[in-house]
């Protein structure tokens, strides 16, 4: 066990460099999590799509989200709010003034880079040539909704959630009535056209995010804030990632964006660096003024109480999907040796594994054997719906391709089960293998 941890240890310290990045898009795409967008036409810049396996983890990991931040409290109210929005939304909130990277191009190939992700802003990092001024770059994709062509049907694909639930607080105060403090919370897909997308999943074009948009009385926003921060370390945890690779960095003035008071990123050790991977910000009653002012609608609060009338404050935090899936696939990856060949595993948390057990019968052409494994994995499939039949190749293979995509478990039907209805079941990450019996595997596997 100590050799086996050991291993592990020293396998992964030499996998913290640039070749594990390598070795997880390939197995990515190999085993069916993520391909590149639209490869079959040469791709399309900071996109990806999402195999049958990769959508199984992304659920797994919006489901863990959800139960924590939505299901198991009574502060939280989900939403799900339109990606096309009134232009007047992305007026008032700040983003069409002001969402921005700057930009250089250069002056002989043309090729444009993010100005502040160069270390010489006045050289060309492709070609040596010299590079242009400096211009601001606004992210939004904007788009024309009916058939109007002049800028009344301007619009804008989202490039956060955010502003959403910023413009229904009216509306979910007037069908629930909540008292303050509450959340509204919200998964969806968001567009930024990044100057320059890069690292896999890390910065892409089309993400999606999970977002709280929490409104307090203005007073009571350091507890909220404080509650908020031990959450998201909770939900770091419920996916299996360790305490120790993700790190707060408290953002300075001046970095902060233009909302926030009070802003901690909260960061992760990918392979290619430490970088951002959520973020909690205090956006005080900013938006929610910036929406009356825009609209024109008294977007108040009215505590029944106290008889006050007022704008609530805002904690937010804020998570990317696609680098949690990130994050959660680079820290399972593992090369190790087992029975004397190497072997290449993701060591997922149980909860976010696409599969949670596979069931094999010992021998594909023995139909007593192949009908008992049937009968296995259709009680377990309705007990725990993520479970896989395999019958191709030997055990041996049938192990590694498991191990490869994470399955924390295989359980194999073999001749002593017709006897005593028990099977073996293996342990991916030590290989140990033990005889239980049919009657004791729901409970054993759902533990
Ligand atoms: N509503 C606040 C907001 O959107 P943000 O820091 O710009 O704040 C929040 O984005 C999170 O969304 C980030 O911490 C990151 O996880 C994710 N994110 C932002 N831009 C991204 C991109 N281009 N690709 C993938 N994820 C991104």
């Amino acid at each position: 066990m100590l050799a086996t941890m050991l291993c592990w240890a020293m396998s992964n310290a030499k996998m913290k460099n640039d070749s594990i990045m390598e070795n997880v898009v390939s197995l990515a795409k190999r085993r069916g999590f993520i391909y590149q967008g639209s490869e079959i036409y040469g791709g399309l810049a900071g996109t990806w799509d999402y195999g049958p396996l990769g959508v199984a983890l992304k659920n797994n990991i919006k489901n863990l989200w959800w139960k924590r931040f939505v299901l198991d409290r009574e502060d939280m109210y989900g939403f799900d709010a339109a990606i096309l929005m009134n232009q007047e939304v992305w007026k008032s909130s700040g983003h069409v003034g002001g969402f921005s990277d700057p930009l250089v191009e250069c002056t002989k190939c043309k090729k444009r880079f993010r100005a502040d992700h160069l270390d010489d802003k006045t050289k060309c990092p492709d070609c040596g040539a010299t590079l242009g001024e400096e211009k601001q770059f606004n992210m939004m994709f904007k788009t024309r909704v009916g058939a109007t062509e002049d800028e009344s049907a301007t619009s804008y694909l989202r490039p956060e959630t955010a502003q959403g639930m910023f413009v229904n607080f009216k509306n979910v105060v007037d069908s629930f009535h909540p008292k303050l403090p509450f959340g509204l919370a919200q998964i969806g897909k968001a567009f930024r056209n990044e100057i320059a997308p890069r690292d896999f999943l890390f910065r892409t074009r089309e993400f999606e995010q999970m977002e709280i948009e929490y409104f307090v009385r203005p007073e009571t926003w350091t507890d909220a804030f404080e509650g908020l921060r031990a959450e998201m370390h909770a939900f770091v945890g419920d996916i299996g990632l360790a305490p120790g690779d993700v790190h707060e960095l408290e953002v300075p003035d001046g970095d902060r964006a233009h909302y926030s008071k009070r802003t901690i990123d909260f960061e992760f050790d990918y392979p290619f660096g430490r970088k951002e991977l959520y973020g909690l910000a205090y956006r005080t009653n900013f938006d929610l003024s910036a929406h009356t002012g825009g609209s024109k609608v008294d977007i108040s609060y009215f505590d029944e109480e106290t008889k006050e009338r007022f704008v609530p404050h805002v904690i937010e935090p804020s998570f990317g999907v696609d680098r949690t899936v990130l994050a959660v696939l680079t820290s399972a990856y593992t090369e190790d040796e087992m029975g004397g060949e190497k072997r290449v595993y993701l060591r997922l948390a149980k909860a976010v594994a696409p599969v949670k057990v596979a069931v094999f019968p010992l021998l594909k052409n023995k139909p007593e054997l192949v009908a008992k494994a049937r009968e296995i994995y259709t009680t377990l499939k309705k007990d725990i719906g993520a479970v896989l039949f395999d019958d191709n190749g030997n055990i041996g293979k049938r192990y590694r391709r498991q191990d490869e995509i994470g399955t924390p478990v295989c359980l194999t039907v073999d001749f002593d089960t017709l006897e005593d209805d028990t099977v073996t079941i293996r342990d991916r990450d030590t290989g140990e293998q033990e005889r239980v019996a049919i009657g004791d595997l729901k409970s054993r596997l759902m533990a």
